[in-house]
């Protein structure tokens, strides 16, 4: 989508989209009075039938007379708010270009004039940011023709704000985001037949071309390692298992230590002897969301050119079922050195995690480790679909990420971890068991009794995103499908870590 910001419409524009406060007023400093009137009679209508009763995201749409500048209006109620931040302009520029599609129109102008009390110079960056956020679609072999009835994408986007100027430089600096989050919803919603461990790895070299240093480890090498778990996972597929380093060095100093992400990437998960139900096996091609997450914050880094070093390392493998399948009693030891008797093979997350995190720390001497994943669906029973889990016993770092996900709008809360949890995780034959036999509900606080063992005294943190890779109904900023949950988040905790002191605004 292309996005131009303009203090004035410079030509015709197909459509024009207008704010309205919950009130029925037209925040809008660009319209005529003809059509002012317009859209005033039409808010009316609207109401006295209750279709207009004030609340974020409705919308009165009018055909305009013949000798307009525009063909259509559209009013978009902004809802009753006494303040208007940066989330809440993305979430009216996502409901905007919803809206816009809904009707056909590829084209659109949006009057930010008026639309915050004072016209903040950043608002019209957030809500085309919000609007391209939304504006997204997957349809990969599709060839059928859109049914008329079906929301169309927006290809132009003009931007009428009296802070034109600022506002681009604006949205150009955060529009980088974009990009790596709709890259990491594509990733998740390749079917797992196309996207496996050597596909993806293909897929991320081409991120060469932004400066990022793309690192491919197969089989043998993690053999020679003792990555064991990974290696586990991944051995009843025929898909060969695969670690993926990607790095972003802009630090002016080389030695510095970097920020990795460590993000779970199982292409698929059948849970593999202790194979998944039907119900539960449907989004398990989004088992390497967090990886996918990964990957796009050391993309939008590059892209942003932050002058830090930032990594990812996703282990890649599928979680097959066969005859030489990993299976429960089984005994491994993984590249930390602990051993861990496997119970269940559906806990397969730990475990490409264990390794991974492992690697992190000893191959690349992280300064801090970020892990991210959909290792436990416990994550979604306890918080459901609105946070995700945050677990560590770093207290500086656990603000850090709460902060970063409340600016990105990608929410976080934090949950226990303790020594509290590991009695119940000793084995007979082995150093640990791989779950506890006792509880389901605390299963992450369990897990990161063993991750531990690989992250040692590096600072680290653990993000449960179970359950939030997939929204099932549209949402104001990702329509139904992947959402790149976590890619956003893992790039401003970057952008933070850059610029510890600027303002936490986007
Ligand atoms: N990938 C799943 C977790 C998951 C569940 C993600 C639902 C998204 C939606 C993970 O590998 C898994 O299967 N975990 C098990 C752990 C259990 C065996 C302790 C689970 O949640 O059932
Ligand atoms: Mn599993
Ligand atoms: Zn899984």
């Amino acid at each position: 989508m292309q996005v131009k910001f303009a203090t004035a419409l410079e030509r015709q524009a197909p459509a024009l989209l207008v704010g309205i406060d919950g009130h029925g007023n037209t925040l809008s400093a660009s319209l005529d009075n003809a059509l002012l009137e317009l859209l005033r009679c039409a808010v009316e209508v609207h109401k006295f039938c209750g279709r207009f009763t004030g609340k974020f995201g409705q919308s009165v749409e009018v055909i305009a007379p013949p000798g307009s500048d525009y063909r259509r209006l559209i009013g978009l109620c902004i809802g009753a708010v006494d303040a208007v931040d940066h989330k809440l302009l993305e979430k009216f520029g996502g409901a905007a270009a919803a809206r816009l599609g809904q009707l056909g129109e590829r084209e659109a102008a949006i009057d930010v004039k008026g639309l915050s009390e004072s016209e903040s110079p950043h608002a019209a960056a957030h809500v085309a940011f919000g609007a391209a956020l939304r504006n997204y679609s997957y349809t990969f072999a599709r060839s059928r023709q859109p049914e008329p009835s079906e929301a169309v994408k927006l290809l132009a986007l003009t931007m009428i704000t009296s802070q034109s100027v600022t506002a681009e430089a604006l949205y150009r600096s955060i529009s980088v985001q974009i990009g790596a989050i709709h890259y990491a919803r594509d990733l998740i919603n390749t079917p797992p037949n196309v996207l496996y461990p050597d596909t993806f790895v293909d897929l991320a070299k081409s991120l060469v071309d932004i400066g990022i240093e793309v690192e491919a480890l197969g089989p043998e090498q993690l053999q020679e390692l003792g990555m064991n778990a990974l290696l586990a996972v991944g051995r009843g597929s025929a898909f060969r298992p695969r670690l993926l380093v990607l790095r972003w060095n802009g630090a002016n100093d080389p030695t510095e230590k970097p920020v990795v992400f460590v993000g779970k990437g199982i292409t698929f998960d059948t849970g593999g002897i202790n194979l998944k139900t039907t119900e539960w096996m449907k989004g398990m091609k989004g088992d390497m969301a967090g990886g996918a997450a990964a990957l796009a914050a050391v993309m939008s880094s590059a892209g942003a050119k932050l002058p830090i070093n930032v990594a990812a390392v996703i282990p890649l493998a599928e979680n097959a079922i066969s005859g030489s399948a990993y299976r429960p009693s089984d005994v491994i030891v993984a590249a930390c050195g602990i051993s861990i008797e496997i119970m269940h093979t559906d806990a397969e997350g730990r475990l490409a995690l264990i390794d991974a995190i492992w690697y992190a720390r000893a191959k690349m001497e992280a300064g801090t480790i970020v892990g991210i994943g959909t290792i436990t669906g416990s994550g979604i029973f306890g918080l459901g679909r609105h946070y995700a889990g945050l677990y560590s016993s770093d207290d500086d770092l656990a603000e850090r990420l709460t902060q970063a996900g409340d600016a990105a709008a990608e929410s976080l809360w934090r949950l226990p971890t303790s020594d509290k949890y590991d009695d119940d995780l000793l084995s007979n034959v082995a150093d640990y068991l791989q779950i506890t036999p006792f509880e389901f509900g605390a299963d992450g606080s369990y897990l990161m009794r063993l991750l531990r063992h690989a992250a040692a005294d590096v600072p680290w943190a653990q993000i449960e995103m179970a359950g939030l890779e997939f929204t099932d109904r549209d949402t104001f900023t990702c329509p139904k499908g992947a959402t790149g949950f976590g890619s956003r988040l893992l790039g401003q905790f970057s952008k933070d870590c850059a610029h510890p002191s600027e303002c936490k605004e986007v």
